[in-house]
Parts: structure tokens; C-alpha cells; sequence
């Protein structure tokens, strides 16, 4: 053979190789009424109930069939409803998953069938069968939070020094921990500099969390603190990491008939909006779910048209891989910026009456 010929059999060779590279690359879209399943953790609060309530609605007015199911905290739960949605043929996953850690297996079975998978509000641990996760930052949540305890203090508790405790959230939600650090990035400094004492001398995320988000769980945990440290003296404030948590910490502080501490929050649920309004509570962190949904089905629209999932800027180590993460920032509010925040939120307005 000439050299010639072979190096226009190479060049031949070469352009058969990428075509076959670049075929292989190219996203698969789907059908534009294709079937999409959503996994949800619970529905015990707000903000899951409204997420199941919006993909149903959201995802139909896109020309999407939708299968939304939420799981009780059970992971075994989790897992059943999520191959029965395999088995149901949709083409993509939406996942909120109760324990980061725990739906591998079944994930990379979806993936096996070319289903794609995308993280909702939470991480998705320890395995490559995630495509993206969508969600409000989570440390900054709890960056939001420890900033929001510590300007309340200093607008309603005097000059300090100051008396609080700290609470975390579900320890098999990837959320919690990191609620917790953003937090503690803020806390840590007052706490070495006397500026806060934290009475209980309990600092750490494991002595801190509350198992499952119960609010119930939160609310024993705080009795025994305020019997145990503080039956003659004040605490003035408490690092909460959501809503429902919140007003079981104000609650035992009445009971306990202290003065209410600052207390921080999240999810800006109908009830807390009350509590801010009525002075009970002093902040919570908003994270809308209708803008979360929405952003969800735009990267599900753009699977669908085999465009792939967007470009973004953030990843985040999911502890085996880099994570593509589009993430939205969450809003601090009180009593001073509330109406501002929920200007266009027609029911929330509502409640401020
Ligand atoms: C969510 C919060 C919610 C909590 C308990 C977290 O992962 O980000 O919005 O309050 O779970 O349901």
C-alpha cells in the first residue's frame, strides 16, 4: 500500500472514530409527553408539600406526565417507589432523597437504562448516577442562619455576652451538615471570642441534630436543656435549622416561661410568617419551591430536547465524583424586610394582616 493510501485510510479511520465518539456523546432526548417521576423525602413540611403539588402542576403544563410519589422518611420506601418508576419507563428521576446515602444501587439501575437522574433540594451521595442537582445553597442557608442569630441578638438581647444553643437538622440529609457548618463558619469565631456561650457545652453536629427533622424530637431535646441548664438563668437565643424546629424550641421556651429567644428558621412556612409578624420568631430563610420546580422541569425540557443538562459553574464532590449543582440563592427575612420579600407571594401577603 502506498503511504499514500494509508494516511487517507488513518484520516478515514480517524473521522469513523469520532463520528462514533460524538454519536455516542450526543444526549438522547425523549418524547416532549414523555412520563417524569418524582421522589420525594416526606411531606412533613411545607416546602416538600408544596414541591409535591407544583412538579404535578408544573410538569403537566409542560406536556409532561408526571408521577410524584413522597416516602414517609423510609428509605426501603424510597427505593421501591423509585424502581417502580423505572419500571414505569420515565425519562427522568427527580430525587429529594431521605438519606443521601442510600439510593445507589437503585440509581445506577436507572441510569443503566438511560434514565436521567437530577437531585432535588438535597445531594445525591457516593455515586455517579446523578446528572445535576438543583437546589439553594446549603451552606449558605446556614451562613444566612448564624448571621440572622447573631444581628437579632444584638437588636433584641442587649450587649451580651449570650446564652444560646444550637440545633441541627436530619443527619441522613446531606442538607443538615451543611446548614450546620455555613452556620457554625459564623458562630465558631463568638463562641471562641466569649461574645456567645453556648451553656450546654453541646457544639457538635452529631449532638445537635435532630433524627428525621421531627419537630417533636427537637422540642423533647430543648426541654431537657432548659430544665438541665437553665432553670435560673436566660437563654437568649437558638440556632434553628428550619421552621417546624423553630417553634418547638419557642414553644418549650414558653413553657419553660422563659422570654422568647432569637430564634433563626427556614422554608418561610405560613405558620412562621404569622410568628415573624407577631414578633415569635425572629427570622427564617426563604427558598421558594416554585422557583426550584421551575428551574427542575427547565433542565428536564432541556433533556427532553437532547440539548443535554446545561452548562454550570458549581460543582460539588458528592464524596466519589464532581457534581454538576445549579444553585439559587436563599433570601434572610424578618419583621423588617418581610413585605418586601413576599411582595408578589399573594398568600403569603396574606398572612400579614
Ligand atoms: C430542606 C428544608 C426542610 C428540611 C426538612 C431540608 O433538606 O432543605 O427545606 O425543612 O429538609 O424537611
Amino acid at each position: 500500500m502506498s503511504s499514500k493510501r494509508i494516511a487517507s485510510l488513518l484520516i478515514a479511520l480517524t473521522m469513523l472514530f469520532a463520528a462514533t465518539v460524538s454519536i455516542a456523546e450526543a444526549p438522547a432526548g425523549f418524547e416532549a409527553d414523555a412520563t417524569i417521576g418524582v421522589s420525594l423525602p416526606w411531606l412533613g413540611t411545607q416546602n416538600w408539600m408544596e414541591a409535591n403539588d407544583m412538579f404535578k402542576t408544573q410538569l403537566e403544563a409542560a406536556g409532561f406526565k408526571a408521577i410524584v410519589q413522597a416516602a414517609d422518611q423510609k428509605v426501603p420506601q424510597q427505593q421501591q417507589q423509585i424502581e417502580s418508576m423505572i419500571e414505569n419507563g420515565v425519562k427522568v428521576i427527580v430525587v429529594g432523597p431521605i438519606d443521601g446515602t442510600q439510593l445507589g444501587v437503585v440509581l445506577e439501575q436507572a441510569k443503566a437504562d438511560g434514565i436521567y437522574v437530577i437531585g432535588y433540594d438535597r445531594m445525591i451521595e457516593n455515586t455517579d448516577a446523578v446528572d445535576g442537582v438543583v437546589q439553594y445553597g446549603s451552606i449558605q442557608t446556614g451562613v444566612t442562619q448564624g448571621e440572622a442569630l447573631l444581628a437579632g441578638l444584638a437588636a433584641q438581647k442587649g450587649e451580651g455576652p449570650y446564652n444560646i444553643e444550637l440545633f441541627g437538622g436530619g443527619p441522613a440529609d446531606p442538607n443538615a451538615p451543611n446548614f450546620f457548618i455555613g452556620a457554625m463558619s459564623v458562630l465558631q469565631p463568638k463562641i471562641d471570642d466569649g461574645t456567645l456561650v453556648v451553656v450546654s457545652g453541646q457544639t457538635e453536629f452529631s449532638q445537635c441534630a435532630t433524627l428525621d427533622w421531627e419537630n417533636n424530637k427537637a422540642q423533647a431535646r430543648m426541654d431537657s436543656l432548659l430544665s438541665g441548664f437553665y432553670s435560673d438563668i436566660e437563654i437568649h437565643g437558638v440556632l434553628s435549622p428550619n421552621d417546624g424546629i423553630a417553634r418547638a424550641i419557642i414553644t418549650a421556651s414558653e413553657q419553660a416561661g422563659q422570654e422568647i429567644p432569637v430564634v433563626s428558621g427556614l422554608d418561610a412556612e405560613n405558620e412562621t410568617i404569622t410568628w415573624i409578624w407577631e414578633g415569635r420568631q425572629y427570622s427564617t430563610v426563604a427558598k421558594p419551591t416554585d422557583i426550584l420546580v421551575a428551574k427542575t422541569i427547565e433542565i428536564i425540557k432541556s433533556l427532553q430536547e437532547g440539548n443535554g443538562m446545561p452548562e454550570t459553574e458549581t460543582q460539588i464532590y458528592n464524596g466519589l465524583v464532581d457534581v454538576n449543582v445549579y444553585e439559587l440563592p436563599p433570601v434572610a427575612v424578618t419583621r423588617e424586610n418581610i413585605e418586601e420579600v413576599f411582595a408578589n407571594d399573594p398568600s403569603r401577603m396574606e398572612l400579614l394582616k
